[in-house]
């Protein structure tokens, strides 16, 4: 018999922040026959379970990489139907989200996407800025390479505007000026759809966090899965470089 997750985890060692690449949406809809856009619209039923489940579970940080600086690279179609469903995601869930006290914040450059879906992410993030049950990040037109190239800018106009001294520059400087302030690091990242890469996904944020792969397409994965992860994860040992008796 498989074991259930749910039932197995330690909620008293639940991970604060949890970051997932959700990825496999378009083999997903392949292996259905179908235009990989159902896959990523099956994808987005699976957001509104993740988040209820992160809810449930106590996790405070969930960071979602929805669409990615090099995801540009598909065809217009692709991209057009998902800024389109992401537009529709903050409409539609908008009420709910709040009501969960759900706070949502948007890492990446929104100046770059179309006038809807930066309005609607603005929208959602205005709305539910003084939640604090759950901060759920979602990761669009981001990548981790120009996350520090923005961080690296902003600290060189403070130095030349005599704000900052070169030799006060440090790890917790660079990370301030960062898309994810105030967000503490991952402790967990998960990538479903089988590939075992970070895909330019934080990666200044996650030096040290556990990271769990799975085969599982994201229109699949489910609480189950989750709890799967956080199981494994709570069996490793963290040593951070040092050694643990
Ligand atoms: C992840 O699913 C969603 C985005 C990158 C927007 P994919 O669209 O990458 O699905 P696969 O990897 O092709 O199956
Ligand atoms: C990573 O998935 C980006 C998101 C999930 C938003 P990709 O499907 O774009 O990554 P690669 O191309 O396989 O590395
Ligand atoms: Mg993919």
């Amino acid at each position: 018999m498989s074991k259930n997750y749910i039932d197995l985890i330690d909620k008293n060692n639940i991970p604060a922040h949890v970051a997932v690449i959700m990825d496999g949406n378009g083999r997903w809809a392949k292996k259905r026959n179908m235009p990989r856009l159902y896959g990523h619209r099956q994808a987005m039923e699976t957001v509104r379970l993740i988040v209820e489940s992160c809810v449930d579970l106590g996790i405070k940080y969930l960071t979602l990489y929805a669409f990615s600086t090099e995801n540009w690279r598909r065809p217009k179609d692709e991209v057009d139907g998902l800024m389109k469903l992401m537009t529709e995601y903050f409409i539609k869930e908008i009420d709910k989200l709040y009501k969960k006290g759900v706070k949502v914040r948007i890492l990446g450059d929104i100046d770059n996407l179309p006038g809807s879906a930066k309005s609607c992410a603005v929208d959602a993030m205005e709305r539910t800025k003084d939640n604090n049950i759950l901060n759920m990040n979602v990761a669009i037109n981001y990548g981790g390479r120009a996350d520090i190239l923005n961080s690296c800018k902003q600290i060189i106009q403070k130095v030349n505007s005599n704000e900052l001294l070169i030799e006060d520059i440090n790890e917790d400087i660079i990370s301030e000026h960062l898309y994810t302030k105030d967000i503490p690091d991952p402790d967990l990242m998960i990538r479903t759809g089988g590939e075992k890469r970070l895909s330019n996904f934080l990666i200044w944020q996650l030096s040290y966090a556990e990271l769990w792969f799975t085969d599982v397409y994201w229109p699949d994965f489910t609480k189950e899965t989750l709890c799967n992860a956080i199981y494994d994860y709570q069996n490793r040992d963290r040593r951070y470089g040092g050694l643990n008796q």
